[in-house]
């Protein structure tokens, strides 16, 4: 099973795609998560990565792309993944496509979590992250057990740098410019299905548990 996950910049995309990993035992790959592990370790694909991160803006597509090509290549991905930040514009969403089609595949969901942009900031603000394992939680909705550690790791949890209410503004532009426009390209491929994301999040999973099912 391959799914995409399409929504704005704090959708619930990541928290979605964990639940959907956890559940269908499929590997959740996270361009964004990628890409902060590199930034967090000093490689020269995080320096190139953070200088395009810390405005809102998007890594250009030829890396970005070459990177998440790497990732489904691997043995874990034989089974399917779920998607979470990847594709964010439309050469990215070809590049993919024509990949699948090489090897007589396609993306099977893409699920669209809407949340309107009112709510996104003040979740922003509220979000921590653990830079080790991804894993996500909100300190007033999805409180860790313990506050400031993972539940999942036991690492440190930190607001990310580009959770600064200024840096979401733009993110939500970029989205809506570059990204919004792939709700158009994945319904021509029949494959789009949008849930509200603005509900509880176990609301949320369970709708696209029926959509999955
Ligand atoms: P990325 O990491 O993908 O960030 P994003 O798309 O902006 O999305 P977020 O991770 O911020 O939000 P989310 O939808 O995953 O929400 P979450 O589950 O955390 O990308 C970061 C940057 O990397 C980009 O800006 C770009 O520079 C670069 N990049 C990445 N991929 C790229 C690509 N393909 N091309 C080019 N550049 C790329 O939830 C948000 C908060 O809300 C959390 O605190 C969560 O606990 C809480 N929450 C979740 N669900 C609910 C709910 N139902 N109710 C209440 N609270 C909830
Ligand atoms: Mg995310």
């Amino acid at each position: 099973m391959k799914i995409v996950m399409l929504g704005a910049p704090g959708a619930g995309k990541g928290t979605q795609a964990q639940m959907i990993a956890d559940q269908y035992k499929i590997p959740h790959i996270s361009t964004g998560d990628i890409f902060r592990e590199n930034v967090k370790n000093g490689t020269a694909l995080g320096m190139e990565a953070k200088k395009y991160m810390d405005q809102g803006a998007l890594v250009p597509d030829e890396l970005t792309v070459r990177i998440l090509l790497d990732r489904v290549a691997r043995d874990d991905c034989k089974n399917g993944y779920v998607l979470d930040g990847f594709p964010r514009t439309i050469p990215q969403a070809e590049v993919l496509d024509k990949a699948l089609r090489e090897i007589g595949d396609k993306i099977d969901y893409a699920i669209n979590v809407d949340v309107p942009d009112e709510n996104i900031i003040r979740r922003m603000s509220g979000r921590r992250a653990c830079l080790t394992c991804g894993a996500t939680f909100h300190i007033e909705h999805i409180p860790p057990k313990q506050e400031g550690i993972c539940d999942k790791c036991g690492k440190e949890l930190v607001q990310r740098e580009d959770d600064k209410a200024e840096t979401v503004k733009n993110r939500l532009e970029v989205y809506h410019k570059q990204t919004q426009p792939l709700i158009d390209f994945y319904t021509g491929q029949n494959v789009l299905q949008t849930v509200d994301g603005t509900v509880d999040m176990k609301d949320v999973f369970a709708a696209i548990n029926e959509i999955l099912a």
